[in-house]
Parts: C-alpha cells; sequence; structure tokens
C-alpha cells in the first residue's frame, strides 16, 4: 500500500469550488486503488492574508514540507481588494513566487491541448485548428528576471526608476533545458527552443545550453524560434510546435496566449516540479468575477490532479482515465458557461454538476 501526504492549498475566488472537484476525482483513484491520500488542508493566498496577516502562513509552510505533492487552487483578489494588501505581501510577491523559491520548482509543464470536445471552443478557425492542439510548454520557473534583484528609487535627473535583473546561470538554465528533452523522448521527439537571441545575452547563454545538450538526445529534433515570432506562430499554425523550452517571463506570457488559442485559460493546467518536490496548480488567476457562482468550469484543477497522479505518484493508467473521462463530458457536449460561447448546442451544467459527470465517467470507464 503507497500512502502519500498531500497539501491542498484551495486559495482565493474559484479556487475552493474547482479544487472539490479535483478531491471528488482523488477520491475515486483512491478508493480502486491500493493507495491512500492523506488530505491537510493549508490557508494561502490573500484569503489567507486577511485571515493571519500572510499570504503563506507559517503552519502551511509546514504542511507543505511535510507533503509529498501540494496541490494549489487559485489565488488573488479584485484590484479593489488587493489594495488593502502591501505590495510585498500580496498573494503573488508574498505566496506564489516564494513557494516556488523554496520547493525550487524549476520545471513548469503547462499542457496545451485542446479536446476534439472543445474545438467549437477555441477561437482559431477549424483550417488553423488542423489536427489539433496538443502542445507541452515548458517554463522555467525559479530564475529570470522574477527573482532577480530589484531596485526602485529616483535617479539623478530626479527622475523615478525601476531597475529588475534578468540573470540565469547554466545550471538553472541546464537542468530546466535537461527536464524539456526528456519530455521530448516521452512525446514527439520535437523541441522548439525559445529565444530572443537577437537581443539577449541570456538567450545566447540559453541556445548554447541547448546546442550542447542536444548531442546527448540524438532522437530529438531541435529548432530554435525567436519569442516574437513564436507568438504569431501559436496563432497561425499552432499544430507545428509539440515540446516549447523557455525562461521563465517568455513562458508567463507565452503560455497565457496559448490559453487564448484554446479559447481559456480554464483550459490549462500544470506541474511545477522541483528536485524534491512538486506543486500542481491551474496556470490562471481566481476569476474572481465568477467566484462562488458555481459555473467555473474545474478542468484546470483536475488536469493538475491527473498532472500529480502521473509524475508525482506514478499512477500514470490512473491519470490517463482521469483525462479521458474529463475530455468525455465534454465529448458528450457538456460545459460549464464559462466555457461555452452562444449558438453552440453546449448543454450548460455547474462546476459540481462537471465535477460530478466527471467522477461518473471515471467509474464507468
Ligand atoms: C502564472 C502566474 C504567475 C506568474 C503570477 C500569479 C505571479 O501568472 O503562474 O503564470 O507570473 O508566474
Ligand atoms: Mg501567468
Amino acid at each position: 500500500m503507497n500512502e502519500y501526504t498531500i497539501c491542498v492549498m484551495p486559495g482565493d475566488g474559484i479556487g475552493p469550488e474547482i479544487m472539490v472537484q479535483g478531491l471528488k476525482a482523488l477520491k475515486v483513484i483512491e478508493e480502486r486503488n491500493d493507495v491512500t491520500f492523506n488530505l491537510r488542508e493549508g490557508a494561502f493566498g490573500a484569503t489567507a492574508w486577511f485571515e493571519t496577516g500572510k499570504s503563506f502562513p507559517d503552519e502551511t509552510v509546514q504542511l507543505c514540507d511535510q507533503a509529498d505533492a501540494i496541490l494549489k487552487g487559485t489565488i488573488g483578489v479584485s484590484h479593489e481588494a488587493s489594495k488593502q494588501i502591501p505590495v510585498d505581501e500580496q498573494p503573488e510577491r508574498g505566496g506564489l513566487l516564494p513557494m516556488r523559491k523554496r520547493y525550487d520548482t524549476f520545471a513548469n509543464f503547462r499542457p496545451v491541448y485542446l479536446s476534439p470536445g472543445l474545438r467549437h471552443f477555441s477561437p482559431l478557425k477549424p483550417e488553423i485548428i488542423g489536427d489539433g492542439i496538443d502542445i507541452m510548454i515548458i517554463r522555467e520557473l525559479v530564475g529570470g528576471i522574477y527573482f532577480g534583484s530589484k531596485e526602485v528609487g529616483t535617479n539623478e535627473q530626479g527622475l523615478r526608476y525601476a531597475r529588475e535583473v534578468l540573470e540565469y546561470d547554466e545550471r538553472l538554465i541546464k537542468r530546466t533545458v535537461v527536464s524539456a528533452f526528456d519530455a521530448a523522448m516521452k512525446r514527439s521527439r520535437k523541441l522548439h527552443n525559445i529565444h530572443k537571441s537577437n537581443v539577449l545575452k541570456s538567450s545566447i547563454l540559453w541556445t548554447d545550453i541547448i546546442e550542447e545538450t542536444a548531442p546527448d538526445y540524438p532522437g530529438v529534433e531541435v529548432r530554435h524560434m525567436l519569442v516574437d515570432a513564436a507568438a504569431t506562430a501559436l496563432c497561425l499554425n499552432p499544430g507545428q510546435f509539440d515540446v516549447m523550452v523557455m525562461e521563465n517571463m517568455f513562458g508567463d506570457i507565452l503560455s497565457d496566449q496559448a490559453g487564448g488559442i484554446l479559447g481559456s485559460l480554464g483550459l490549462m493546467p500544470s506541474a511545477c516540479l522541483g528536485p524534491e518536490k512538486a506543486y500542481y496548480e491551474p496556470s490562471h488567476g481566481s476569476a474572481p468575477d465568477i467566484a462562488g457562482k458555481n459555473i467555473a468550469n474545474p478542468y484546470s484543477m483536475i488536469g493538475s490532479v491527473a498532472m500529480m497522479l502521473d509524475m508525482s505518484f506514478n499512477m500514470r493508467e490512473e491519470a490517463k482515465n482521469l483525462w479521458r473521462a474529463m475530455e468525455s463530458v465534454f465529448a458528450a457536449g457538456y460545459s460549464t458557461p464559462d466555457l461555452s460561447r452562444p449558438g453552440t448546442d453546449i448543454v450548460l451544467v455547474s462546476t459540481e454538476e462537471f465535477g460530478d459527470r466527471v467522477v461518473a465517467a471515471l467509474e464507468q470507464g
């Protein structure tokens, strides 16, 4: 019998309601396998700040330290509400980035997959979607400009300025690049290096490391593409991409764009892997405008559970079953109001009913 401890952090906005759906699916998997999941709930995000004065409270840090994996919902509150929180303590700067740093979760896997049942939902024309969209964006997550030194002040001319440093050393790049080559080996052996070598020295180093690593993976075809060109290519010909690897800020931006070509960030789960610990989260924000209305699609949360089963607990088959269950619900014509377009004959169901349908499909499948 395997036993795992999971720190569950529902977070803010739609986080708690989509988390419930993810946990329902996890329960089914626990019941039919020789495995026990010990769930420990921790406060995290703006809600935690309002309750305890910290976005990543000490008790939650301890729970995460002791857990085998971390399952995180969404964080963030409305622009107005976040003004009540000092800038450096806001959930992104005060909670999420410190958590990424603490567990050194450098390899961020963001699958960009358009389920056949959701083709109508993508803003791209059918001829551009072609055979479908199935990309794995791998984003370096603990380096670059998001983590470099920062300075604000007034310069000699009396002008306010801000300065932030983009720095990578070869070790930081290498480990992410190796994760990307490994991922390419498991998929279609095609790897796009996304860079900005025509301007940034850090991209030249990044590309050098890619080229130095490539001989270790003779089966992988490597292509290099400038990040701005990649933004266009994602819209015009997404089918050319399989695994894409890039530094932190490029990955932040392009992965959101990738959500756009699917039709919503609500279709973006993710895995953030470190040397010892991994955490799993939707790639999107907490959607405060629809929070508590039972209309948010739980796909990104349930997908994050599937990634956890696969990548932390080596339960590959059950992970696949869970993806398939979600797909079958879309394919049967159901979706939630946030993931639907007027004029289509989709049957609208609530967050909860969508979760129930996934569970039913999982039990039958
Ligand atoms: C993401 C988010 C975060 C990031 C924010 C919330 C700090 O946009 O995970 O993509 O920029 O990394
Ligand atoms: Mg982002």
